[in-house]
């Protein structure tokens, strides 16, 4: 059935994905959460690419408990099913997030000219404010890492976001930025190329380089959230080659951190969608 309202319709979605190495792609109007829909996939023994694709999700996920925000016709919420490098086994989650952040800032430069950056470890920004969430979900048959699940939301409409009071970092939407309605099937296909380029290579110093390249703040000094001390503070000096942030912290001391650890604020103010 067509709907109209949809950010891209279902011939859109099957176009972009046309061509690509995936096992799977599905398009679904309205899903609880598509990490949930391939977390499903793969516990029933899914292999290979594959991709899940909502324009309207009721029980989005961000990360640290919140919830993401997807009306129907406002966002591109997807989801990819990974067969990319369990080898690198605890730094892999720290990694693919990298990955789905650097795909979506590579289709926003090469689509749109824009100059995004990267909250480390996963959060595309437009001009300091939010447009992208990442979410990794891992799954495990007891120590054996089984599935990666890499989740992606980008705000494309400005109805994509959430009322103020419940931004707890300022958000924008690609529309906003590029002043224009912005084609979201482009969009899925180019961050989806990068994507399916870097996917094989998350421990090569190409990749590392290419996330470093776009870190945002970096020589600049930021307060550190979930670290054990609400009070850290230290300066952003750049990613280790396994993906972990390095900071200067106020003692002199330089201290590498993985993702989970802690959460950039800026010194200014700020919160995450
Ligand atoms: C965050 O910044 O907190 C992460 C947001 C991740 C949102 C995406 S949308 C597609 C996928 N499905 C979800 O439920 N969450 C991720």
């Amino acid at each position: 059935m067509k709907d109209y309202n949809a950010v891209m319709q279902e011939s859109e979605f099957n176009k972009a994905s046309l061509g690509l190495p995936l096992a799977r792609y599905e398009y679904f109007s309205s899903v609880g959460s598509t990490n949930d829909v391939v977390a499903d996939w793969a516990r029933e023994g899914a292999t290979g690419l594959c991709l899940a694709y909502a324009d309207e999700q009721i029980h989005g996920r961000g990360r640290a408990g919140r919830t993401w925000f997807t009306p129907p016709g406002s966002a591109l919420a997807f989801s990819l099913l990974l067969d990319t490098a369990p080898k690198l086994g605890p730094i892999l989650p720290g990694l693919v997030s990298g990955l789905g952040a650097l795909a979506v800032c590579q289709a926003l430069e090469d689509l749109y000219e824009l100059i995004p950056q990267i909250k480390w470890p996963n959060d595309v920004l437009l001009d300091g404010k939010k447009v992208c969430g990442v979410l990794v979900e891992m799954q495990w048959s007891g120590e054996r890492l089984t599935a990666p699940i890499l989740g992606i939301g980008i705000n494309i409409a400005p109805s994509s976001l959430p009322p103020k009071k419940e931004l707890n970092f300022p958000a924008t939407c690609v529309q906003d930025a590029v002043g224009r309605e912005p084609d979201a099937a482009l969009m899925l296909r180019a961050a989806l190329e990068s994507l399916i380029n870097w996917k094989d290579k998350l421990g090569d110093p190409e990749f590392v380089q290419a996330w470093d390249q776009r870190l945002a703040y970096k020589g600049h000094h930021v307060r550190l959230e979930g670290g054990g001390d609400p009070t850290v503070k230290g300066e952003i000096l750049g990613l280790a080659a396994d993906g972990s942030l390095q900071m200067r912290l106020a003692s002199g001391d330089v201290k590498g951190f993985y993702m989970g650890e802690i959460q950039i604020r800026p010194l200014v103010d700020t919160s995450s969608k």
